[in-house]
């Protein structure tokens, strides 16, 4: 497994993650845990391991993150299964909010997906569809800010979960 965060407050489930893997590898971009880099790095290096490149990868994250992820293993021949996480409305495959090209085919990651051929994906397709609320997103974060009082507890939950399965 290798996992990325921009520091090591953001990391979920250290812990978990670890007991399930052979391995682990953790990158920041800011170097507070683990290496400092992308993810893609250790990825590449997996790639051209002389010992054996990975059967599969499986990426799952933010979007940018999941397109150089796939770029990263395609020349390599890696299959790459990213999954997607576009913008959806009704989820039901009936507004098209969600809609991506993939392999040139019009699919959409409520219905079709949200697992895809990475090396099939349009990515500036669907990022640039990601961004179409962009001013809206800016404004509400304007109006109703980060510093509204609003404490993210997912880490918590995340805790209590674990504690539960003990
Ligand atoms: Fe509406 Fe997928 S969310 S078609």
């Amino acid at each position: 497994i290798i996992m990325g965060a921009r520091n090591e407050s953001l990391f979920l489930m250290k812990e978990e993650m670890t007991a399930l893997a052979d391995e682990i590898i953790f990158m920041t971009d800011d170097g507070s845990y683990g290496r400092k880099g992308l993810v893609t790095e250790p990825l590449k290096e997996l790639c051209e391991d002389t010992k054996g490149k990975p059967d599969m990868v499986l990426a799952i994250g933010p979007p940018i993150m999941m397109k150089f992820c796939a770029l990263t293993t395609k020349p390599y021949g890696v299959k790459t299964v990213v999954s997607l996480n576009s913008i959806m409305v009704d989820g039901t495959g009936m507004c098209g909010g969600c809609r991506v090209t993939i392999g040139g085919k019009t699919k959409f990651v409520c219905v079709d997906g949200p697992e895809f051929d990475g090396h099939e994906v349009d990515w500036n397709n669907m990022l640039q569809r990601m961004g179409a609320f962009k001013p809206q997103e800016q404004e509400a974060l304007h109006r109703f800010g980060a510093n509204d009082g609003h404490k993210c507890n997912i880490d918590k939950m995340a805790d209590a979960k674990a504690k539960e399965s003990k």
